[in-house]
C-alpha cells in the first residue's frame, strides 16, 4: 500500500480551474470547479474580483458559510463586462467592491438584485402593477459629501482610509474617488495632524459631512487629547476652514473642539443646522433622487392632507413634503435630529422608536399617506401596523432590498397593491443599492393605480 503524505496545514492549496456562475450580494464572483473529482464538482467559492462567465485560476481558503473563501489566480477567459478599475487601491480598499465591472452591467446587477429579494418573498416583477421594476437611477462618482474614514496612527503621517476588503487591515486612500474634494482633501490634513493626537498602531474614525458652510468634522479618538492635542485640532480647523470639529464617539452628541459656523443644509427650501452625528444621504444626489421619487409616490396635496414621515432623521423628505403642501408628522428615535428637525417650525416632528411603539391604529386615521425609511433592519412592526390600518398610499424606501422584500410582502398581505419599484445606487461601485416603492391600498373605496395621483391631488 502507498504511502500517505499529509500535507502540512500551512501548504497553500493547489490551484483550481473553475466557471463564475453570478455575483453573490457582496459583489463577489461565485465561482464551481471544472473537471472537479467526484464529490467536489458541487463546490462553491467565493472569489472578489472575478465577474459572471469568466474561467478562472483560484486558490481556496478557509469554509464560509455554504463554500469557501478564494483568492483569484488568473483569469483565463475574461468577461466583456470587465474594465479596467480607474482607482488603483480598487483590489485592496474595501471602500469599493466592483471598479472592475462596467457601470451599466453594475446598474443592471443592482435592478436584478432587488428583483431577485422580491421574488424570494414570492412577488415577481409581474406583480408590480407598472409591469417591471425601474431601471437603476445611478448617482456619479466623487459627489460624497458624508464620508466615514478610519485613521490608523503612525510616528509622521496617519493613515486615512477605508479598511481592506475582507480583512482588518487598513488601506490609505489619498485620491478616493467616490468623496468630494472638500473631504479628500480633509483627510489629507488628517494624515498630517492626526500623529499629534493618535499613538502609533491606535486607531480613530473620522465622520465628515460637507454642509453649505463649511466641513463638519466629528473625530472619535481613543482617548480625549491633552491640551498641546486640542491645539493641535484647532490648528487643523483653522487651517481647512473646517465649519465644526467635534470630538465624540458614534453615539455622543460630541464635544465640540472649534466652532466656526453652524453648519447648514437646506432641505425643502429651509435651511436646518444638523447636529454632529445623525443620518444623513450621503450625497446631494441620491438624496435629490430619492426625494423626487417620494414626491412622485405621493403627487400633489388636496386641501388639507398630512402624511407621515416614519424614520424621519433631519427630515430629508418631510421637509420637501411640506414645501409641497403636505401637513406633515415626522417620527425618528433621534433626539438631535427632531431638536434639528423642530427648529425649523415647518414640520410637527416627534422622538418615538418605531420597533417598539409603531405608528398605529387611530394614529394612521387622519393620514392620506405615509413614508417609512429604516434603517437595514427595515420595518417589521411599522409595515404590520400598516398592513392593518396604513392609509392609502405607502412610499416605502429602503437601503437593505431584503428586507425591503419582506416588509412589501407584509404589506401586500395587508391589502396593498405594489405600483413600482425604482432601484437607486447612490453608492457606486460599491453592493449596496437602495429602493423606493410605492404602494397603494386595493380597496373599493380607494382609487384604482391610475387614479392615485388624482385623488391626492
Ligand atoms: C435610513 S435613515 C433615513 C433618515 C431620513 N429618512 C433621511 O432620508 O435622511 C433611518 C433613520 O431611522 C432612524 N431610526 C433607527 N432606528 C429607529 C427606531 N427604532 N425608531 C425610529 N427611528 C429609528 C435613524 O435615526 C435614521 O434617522
Amino acid at each position: 500500500m502507498g504511502k500517505r503524505i499529509n500535507r502540512p496545514s500551512n501548504r497553500p492549496a493547489r490551484p483550481i480551474l473553475a466557471k463564475v456562475a453570478s455575483l453573490g450580494d457582496r459583489g463577489d464572483g461565485i465561482a464551481r470547479p471544472i473537471d472537479a473529482p467526484e464529490g467536489k464538482a458541487d463546490r462553491l467559492y467565493y472569489l472578489p474580483g472575478a465577474l459572471p462567465g469568466e474561467t478562472v485560476q483560484l486558490r481556496p481558503g478557509v469554509r464560509k458559510g455554504d463554500g469557501w473563501e478564494a483568492d483569484l489566480l488568473s483569469i483565463e477567459t475574461p468577461s466583456p463586462d470587465r474594465v479596467a478599475p480607474p482607482c488603483p487601491q480598487a483590489e485592496h480598499c474595501g471602500g469599493c467592491d466592483l471598479q472592475h465591472l462596467a457601470p451599466t452591467a453594475i446598474a443592471r446587477w443592482k435592478r436584478d438584485k432587488v428583483v431577485r429579494a422580491l421574488a424570494h418573498r414570492g412577488i415577481q416583477e409581474s406583480d408590480i402593477a407598472e409591469g417591471a421594476a425601474r431601471a437603476v437611477l445611478t448617482t456619479p462618482p466623487g459627489t460624497r459629501r458624508r464620508l466615514s474614514a478610519t485613521l490608523r496612527g503612525r510616528a509622521k503621517r496617519a493613515l486615512c482610509g477605508f479598511r481592506e476588503r475582507g480583512g482588518h487591515g487598513l488601506v490609505d486612500a489619498p485620491h478616493c474617488l467616490l468623496a468630494r474634494p472638500a473631504l479628500v482633501a480633509l483627510m489629507d490634513a488628517l494624515r498630517d495632524t492626526l500623529p499629534k493626537v493618535l499613538a502609533p498602531g491606535a486607531e480613530a474614525t473620522a465622520l465628515m459631512t460637507e454642509t453649505e458652510t463649511g466641513v463638519d468634522l466629528r473625530l472619535s479618538l481613543p482617548e480625549m487629547p491633552d491640551l498641546k492635542g486640542r491645539e493641535a485640532l484647532a490648528a487643523l480647523a483653522d487651517r481647512m476652514d473646517l465649519a465644526r470639529l467635534s470630538l465624540g464617539a458614534e453615539e455622543s452628541p460630541g464635544e465640540p473642539i472649534s466652532a466656526r459656523r453652524a453648519p447648514r443644509l437646506t432641505l425643502g427650501g429651509q435651511a436646518i443646522n444638523p447636529p454632529p452625528g445623525p443620518f444623513l444621504q450621503p450625497s446631494l444626489e441620491g438624496e435629490a433622487a430619492l426625494t423626487s421619487l417620494v414626491l412622485e409616490a405621493l403627487g400633489e396635496p388636496k386641501g388639507k392632507a398630512r402624511v407621515a414621515d416614519l424614520f424621519c432623521g433631519l427630515g430629508t423628505f418631510a421637509l420637501p413634503l411640506r414645501e409641497r403642501g403636505f401637513l406633515v408628522t415626522a417620527m425618528d428615535v433621534t433626539p438631535e435630529a427632531i431638536a434639528a428637525l423642530n427648529r425649523t417650525t415647518r414640520v410637527q416632528s416627534t422622538v418615538r422608536d418605531l420597533f417598539k411603539t409603531p405608528l398605529a391604529g387611530e394614529e394612521l386615521a387622519d393620514l392620506v399617506g405615509v413614508v417609512v425609511d429604516p434603517p437595514r433592519a427595515g420595518a417589521r412592526a411599522q409595515c404590520e401596523a400598516l398592513a392593518g390600518d396604513g392609509p392609502a398610499v405607502v412610499v416605502l424606501v429602503s437601503c437593505a432590498p431584503a428586507t425591503f422584500a419582506r416588509d412589501v410582502r407584509t404589506l401586500l398581505d395587508g391589502g396593498y397593491r405594489l405600483d413600482w419599484v425604482a432601484p437607486v445606487d447612490q453608492f457606486p461601485w460599491s453592493h449596496h443599492v437602495e429602493v423606493v416603492a410605492r404602494l397603494t391600498r386595493l380597496e373599493a373605496d380607494i382609487p384604482t393605480k391610475d387614479k392615485v395621483i388624482n385623488w391626492l391631488g
